[in-house]
């Protein structure tokens, strides 16, 4: 498959949709990503020796290849919405760089365990993002396909980082402890990232605040999707490639 990161449409507007709040929130997920991904490298770099399985081998170099080209395409996504909104971009990462960085001295394990965990949301967010029929959307095609090329590519490789973690620890209570963690951390450091945006754009975060917790048809939808995909990772005989995602219309051909 191959990543698509070429841009030409203007990150200048509320590209999704003409919705201002998702559009944050995605533009706040996309500062996290050249940092996120690096730490997902790191960390199954520093396993791949620890592992004689030559398909998992083949795929680690898959998993590697994609998140660096990931990284990079987003970092000049990131450059670009910071010169177009007037952004400082140092300052945006930082919230995300503390989590990462603090990552970047515990231990391999936990390392390898927080990568499984974000794999698995990111795989989720992936389905859902592609799950919404492309006439729905109103996005301009360049940047629709650079998201929906990341997430094929996200959904490909979702199982590779777990299948390591399991043939080097095999120890799924500390990855479910993990898990607990890094899901409330993300959410907190992209509402707080998504309101740095909003505040530097002069526009009030109180509505914004409440829109997230506003239970609407749409996003109760949602969340129900997100929270039962999430809760399959607590399962004693989990895999990702066992998500169930007949609540997504996207199928994986
Ligand atoms: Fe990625
Ligand atoms: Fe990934």
């Amino acid at each position: 498959m191959k990543y698509s990161s070429a841009l030409t449409g203007s990150l200048a507007h509320n590209w999704f949709n003409d919705n201002l709040y998702i559009t944050s929130l995605l533009n706040a997920f996309s500062i996290a990503l050249p940092l996120g991904e690096k730490l997902f490298m790191k960390s199954v770099n520093e396993h791949v020796n620890l592992t004689s399985d030559a398909q998992l081998k083949s795929d680690i170099k898959m998993f590697i290849s994609q998140e660096a080209a990931h990284s990079k395409a987003h970092n000049t996504y990131n450059e670009q919405l910071c010169l177009l909104k007037g952004y400082d971009k140092n300052k945006l990462e930082k919230n995300f760089n503390s989590v990462f960085n603090y990552m970047n001295k515990t231990s391999p394990k936990e390392r390898l365990a927080c990568t499984v965990t974000m794999e698995h949301i990111t795989a989720i967010l992936s389905y859902l993002f592609l799950s919404i029929p492309r006439e729905e959307l109103s996005i301009e095609s360049s940047i629709y396909e650079f998201w929906a090329c990341h997430a094929r590519e996200e959904i490909e490789h979702k199982s590779v980082a777990f299948d390591l973690y399991m043939s080097v620890y095999d120890d799924r209570s500390t990855l479910q402890e993990v898990m607990k963690n890094t899901l409330k951390n993300l959410i907190s450091l992209y509402k707080i990232t998504s309101c740095q945006m909003l505040t530097l754009d002069r526009i009030p975060v109180a509505p914004f605040k409440q829109w997230l917790v506003t239970n609407t048809e749409n996003t109760k939808t949602i969340y129900h999707k997100f929270e039962s995909m999430i809760n399959e990772f607590y399962n004693p005989d989990f895999h990702p490639l066992n998500i169930n995602t007949t609540n997504c219309s996207y199928k994986l051909t």
